[in-house]
């Protein structure tokens, strides 16, 4: 059985998953520190989908109507639909706000989430030269709610 909840609280087990599931990915670094901020920070909502009551997956986003950005979205394992879900309530957390933009920035060489959000319905809509290391371009993406 999936579902999603909403992190409030600092809790160990949940900091540990997200972290676990944060070094999955070469292009998530997420502190413990900067992850309880954004636990605790009035503006950032943390979300995460369980599956059988394990931990898959979560999503951080920044929401001050009308705009939403994108933190970061990672899930374990893979194509299993827990990144769409993770979308899917934000969408839904969007229209409940009266967002009618949802953007994020990603690393140029990062395809799979680059198709990922396509297949969601963002666009690409700017490039941030060498925003990465100095080295690698930052792709800007939007979705109209
Ligand atoms: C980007 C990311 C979050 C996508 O999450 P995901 O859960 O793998 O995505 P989904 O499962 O919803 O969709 C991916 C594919 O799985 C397919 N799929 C969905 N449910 C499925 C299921 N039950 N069985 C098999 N395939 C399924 C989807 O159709 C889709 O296939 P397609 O690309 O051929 O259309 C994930 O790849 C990830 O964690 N990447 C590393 C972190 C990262 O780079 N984050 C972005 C920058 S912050």
């Amino acid at each position: 059985m999936e579902n999603i909840v909403s992190v409030n609280n600092i809790d160990n087990n949940i900091i540990n998953s997200i972290l676990f599931i944060s070094s999955k990915s070469e292009y998530i670094s997420l502190s413990e520190n900067n992850l309880k901020h954004y636990i605790e920070d009035k503006y950032h909502n943390v979300i995460i989908i369980k599956d059988d009551d394990e931990i898959k997956g979560f999503l951080i986003y920044f929401l001050l109507s009308p705009e939403i950005d994108i933190i970061f979205i990672a899930v374990y394992p893979n194509n299993k639909g827990y990144g769409r879900k993770l979308l899917s309530y934000l969408f839904d957390d969007a229209k409940a706000n009266n967002v009618n933009n949802i953007k994020l920035d990603l690393h140029e060489n990062n395809i799979t989430a680059k198709n990922f959000y396509i297949k969601n319905g963002f666009k690409k809509i700017a490039v941030r030269k060498k925003y990465y290391n100095n080295q690698f371009d930052a792709i800007i993406m939007e979705k109209l709610i």
